[in-house]
């Protein structure tokens, strides 16, 4: 890989911003006046970058969304940026744009040192006694929300997704028993994460982001009165293990460190969850012998139907997972992932000055022909060990790579596995044989019409 750093460490906060003159040495161009290529990219995020690429090469500049970019495309740049071993990228001031007015001080918004320690503290509610207990109440959850489903009709499946999903945040994140608080917490956090990927970043009258500020004002007040209880009271969902996590020495977490990561937790994993898990079940519909084979999968594993899923047979749900995560190859819930230049460096011979915003993309390297034969298909045998063996291990990033890997990226395969074990045995899903859903690819990939299937009782 070709890296070169050529400057010393600067002061992250006072990087200048880098302007379109400083970069002119790297292909690209300007896109619109005023708004660059925003729109395009809204548009349709996967032919822009292909295109782009085609016409510029994998490291090329754009202008989008009031910025410059470098947009750094391929295995190579993903390992570059993501594994940084050289401590050249901030994250915090690539996603500070994007989420520090409702979701500030979130672990992504940390760099470095800093970064370090408040991951190690928040990773105890990771560990394996608290994903036992998740499990249990994404079980109970599950099971009873597939219950209000409806069968033989056509039914929206991402809507239903998205709010089983919220329902399960409540309970596996906050605890069973919320009380009459519940519904304003689901309203105020909705609020929050559609702001967060609000095209208009200012909190303006009307506005998303003015509601999601609103709302985060409620979670703050509503998150610090219950942490004393919390303390108390003991609790095995993710917010109590955050209300008793310590730093290095010991001493508890502060009220505002608490509110902070638990928003921050909240929203990382819901809209990621909402839009692989619409993927999965799309794809399984669109392909039956795929969905034939992991029922077939699960029935062998000689669990009762009846029973909830064991946390101890997780790893047995091989196929389960194979067929995940071809899933998010083609729509990666992240398509692309941003950070800053905190240092000069050099790559594949471009200068990228410090300041300079980068961008690498996941959508874009999951469709590569030369990694993926034909990309567009749907393939989950791509992820067996065999064909997964020699292929590039920043080939495939739905969960990025590096220090800020997914923390939750086990609660993610958790609950996909989980809801295929319920949804199967309790369902067959079709669609219609012309249909081909629209999916808007950005910010998160989600199917514009909401995903009419038709769901039969097994
Ligand atoms: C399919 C579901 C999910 C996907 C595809 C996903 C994807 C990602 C990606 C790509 C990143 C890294 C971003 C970067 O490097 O800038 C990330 C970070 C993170 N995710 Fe997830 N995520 C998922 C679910 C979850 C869940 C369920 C949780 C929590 C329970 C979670 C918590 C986090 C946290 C805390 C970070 C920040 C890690 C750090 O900065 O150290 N995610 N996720």
């Amino acid at each position: 890989m070709s890296v070169q750093t050529l400057g010393s460490e600067v002061n992250a906060t006072r990087l200048a911003r880098v302007s379109s003159d400083a970069l002119a040495h790297v292909p690209g161009d300007d896109g619109w006046p005023i708004v660059g290529d925003t729109f395009s990219i809204l548009a349709d995020p996967k032919g822009f970058v292909e295109k782009q690429a085609k016409r510029y090469g994998r490291v090329h500049r754009i202008r989008a969304f009031g910025a410059t970019y470098v947009a750094l495309l391929g295995p190579e740049a993903n390992e570059l940026v993501l594994l940084d071993h050289e401590k050249l990228f901030s994250s915090a001031l690539g996603w500070g744009f994007v989420l520090d007015q409702v979701f500030p001080r979130g672990l992504m918004l940390f760099d470095f040192d800093e970064h370090r320690l408040h991951r190690r503290a928040l990773s105890v509610a990771f560990k394996s006694g608290p994903m036992q207990s998740y499990l249990t109440q994404l079980n109970a959850g599950i099971a009873n929300g597939l219950k209000q489903w409806p069968s033989d009709r056509e039914f929206k499946f991402y809507p239903a997704i998205k709010q089983l999903t919220l329902d399960l945040a409540a309970t596996s994140f906050l605890g069973a028993e919320l009380g009459p608080e519940l519904e304003a917490v689901k309203q105020s956090f909705v609020a929050m994460v559609a702001a967060s990927i609000a095209v208009i970043r200012k909190p303006l009258p009307g506005t998303q982001l003015r509601r999601g500020v609103r709302g985060r004002a409620f979670i703050v007040d509503y998150f610090n009165r219950q942490i004393a209880r919390r303390r108390e009271r003991g609790g095995e969902d993710l917010f109590s293990q955050l209300c008793r996590a310590t730093w290095d020495d010991g001493s508890l977490l502060s009220n505002a460190d608490i509110v902070d990561h638990m928003s921050f937790l909240m929203m990382a994993a819901h809209d990621t969850l909402t839009s692989s898990l619409t993927s999965f079940v799309y794809r399984l519909a669109a392909n039956p012998e795929w969905q034939r084979k992991l029922r077939d999968e699960h029935r062998g594993l000689g669990i009762p139907l009846v029973d909830p899923l064991p946390f101890n047979r997780l790893d047995e749900f091989e196929q389960t997972e194979m067929a995940f995560k071809e899933a998010m190859r083609l729509a990666p819930p992240v398509p692309s992932i941003p950070r800053r230049a905190v240092r000069d460096l050099v790559f594949k011979g471009f200068r990228i000055p410090a300041g300079t915003r980068v961008s690498i993309n996941p959508l874009f390297t999951h469709h590569m022909a030369n990694i993926w034969p034909e990309p567009e298909r749907y393939d989950p045998m791509r992820f067996s060990p065999d064909a997964s063996r020699d292929r590039h291990k920043f080939a495939f990033v739905p969960f990025g790579g590096g220090a800020h890997m997914c923390l939750g990226l086990n609660f993610a395969y958790m609950q996909a596995k989980c809801f295929a074990w319920h949804f199967l045995k309790n369902f067959q899903v079709t669609i219609a044989p012309d249909y081909r859903p629209d999916w808007r690819m950005w910010p998160i990939p989600r199917p514009r019409d909401g995903l009419a299937v038709t769901l039969a009782r097994v």
